[in-house]
């Protein structure tokens, strides 16, 4: 092993990995951190990387490529993980590991390591993307194998000079991108305790929402969100307005016992204010448009979908053909979906469609023995 590629969070795991693995493998350490929406200060992790010993540090903004291949596929696919779940951390790890194969055949590196502990299914998914795009690179994961407690870690970084963070990081595990933030542990794992309060930061408690409600009509154009309230955005931009607007109103929180991939049932607690209102618009518009014999078919593609998705298998044969068979519902699926977002609660009012299969109501009153 002559050259790892690391894929770097900036978190303690992830920063004590650095040192970890060129000291254990003698190899050099190059990183890779991509932006996918995580909120937090990006760049400032390419002087980190280096400072701990890493010969090169890669940071990608990965955003736009994260919208258009895996959430508006997944929005379309109507894929949404047990009924609850919008799947924004299992979205991410396929896109992570395409970008972690591509730079390390750009480095010619022969490993990459990751810095996935207990989550399980963060670490089937990523591996398995990573071995269906290139089955030659070998896989570390350095936070398993060096089985230091947390203060082994602490005393670990402190003599290297790893800059440790604050103690109030590390009571909860947190995941987040543009497409929702994901809470778990720190004693969330009783699944009869109500979450705190202050876990939230997407979405506003009920109890300080306004007291008028917001209205948001979104338009699409052959499946693609194209306008909020008659402006036009590119999707991304679509997403943040859409996470500040129904988060200011309590929309998009989700507190669900979810079936793990190892088996075991797990609780943990969603925010996901945009995905919400786009999944609720995108599904009401198509319900519109299309045949019962094919809202039927879609249905159950829906949840084969979000398996898949939950799974780790983005890159597989059948994921790409129910895409196709997606991608074929879509054109019908233009007009516009009215929501009203009051107090958490995010209620569809009213939609339309050019392509609306409801009977028109002159025709109906006319022949009122028709309906
Ligand atoms: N259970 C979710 C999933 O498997 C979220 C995982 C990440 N959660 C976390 N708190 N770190 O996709």
């Amino acid at each position: 092993m002559h050259r790892i590629l690391l894929a770097y969070s900036g978190g303690l795991d992830t920063s004590i990995a650095i040192p970890w693995l060129r000291e254990r493998y003698g190899a050099e350490i190059i990183t890779v951190t991509v932006d996918l929406g995580q909120g937090r200060e990006i760049a400032a992790l390419h002087e980190r990387a280096l400072a701990l010993g890493a010969v090169r540090a890669h940071v990608l903004d990965a955003r736009e490529e994260f919208v258009r291949e895996y959430i508006l596929p997944t929005l379309q696919a109507g894929a949404v993980y047990e009924d609850r779940y919008p799947l924004a951390t299992a979205l991410a790890r396929p896109l992570m590991a395409r970008c972690l194969v591509e730079i390390a055949r750009m480095e010619g590196a022969d490993a990459i390591a990751h810095g996935c502990t207990g989550e399980h299914n963060d670490q089937v998914r990523l591996e398995a993307s990573a071995r269906a795009l290139d089955p030659s690179l070998t896989i570390i994961a350095p936070a398993q194998s060096w089985g230091m407690s947390r203060d082994e870690k602490l005393a670990f970084a402190r003599t290297r000079n790893i800059p440790v963070p604050e103690a109030s990081e590390g009571v909860y595990s947190i995941d987040t991108n543009l497409w929702g933030r994901a809470i778990a542990a720190g004693g969330l794992e009783d699944a009869w305790v109500e979450p705190a309060e202050d876990i939230y930061t997407l979405t506003r408690s009920p109890r300080e929402c306004p007291e008028e409600p917001a209205y948001v009509e979104l338009a699409f154009e052959a499946g693609v969100p194209v306008r909020a309230n008659g402006v036009e955005m590119p999707l991304l931009e679509l997403i943040e307005s859409l996470e500040i607007i129904a988060g200011a109103h309590g929309v998009g929180r989700i507190d669900v016992v979810e079936n793990r991939l190892a088996g075991i049932k797990a609780r943990e607690v969603y925010e996901a204010p945009a995905a919400v209102v786009l999944h609720t618009a995108h599904k009401e518009l198509e319900k519109l448009v299309i045949p019962r014999e094919l809202e039927r078919v879609k249905h159950d593609l829906s949840r084969i979908y979000a398996d898949l998705v939950y799974s780790g298998l983005w890159f597989s044969h059948t994921r790409e053909t129910i895409d196709a068979f997606v991608a074929a519902v879509q054109p019908r699926v233009t007009g516009a979906v009215r929501l009203k977002l009051y107090k958490g609660d995010c209620r569809i009012v009213g939609r339309k469609s050019p392509f609306a299969e409801v009977a028109p109501a002159a025709a109906a009153a006319a022949d009122p023995q028709a309906v």
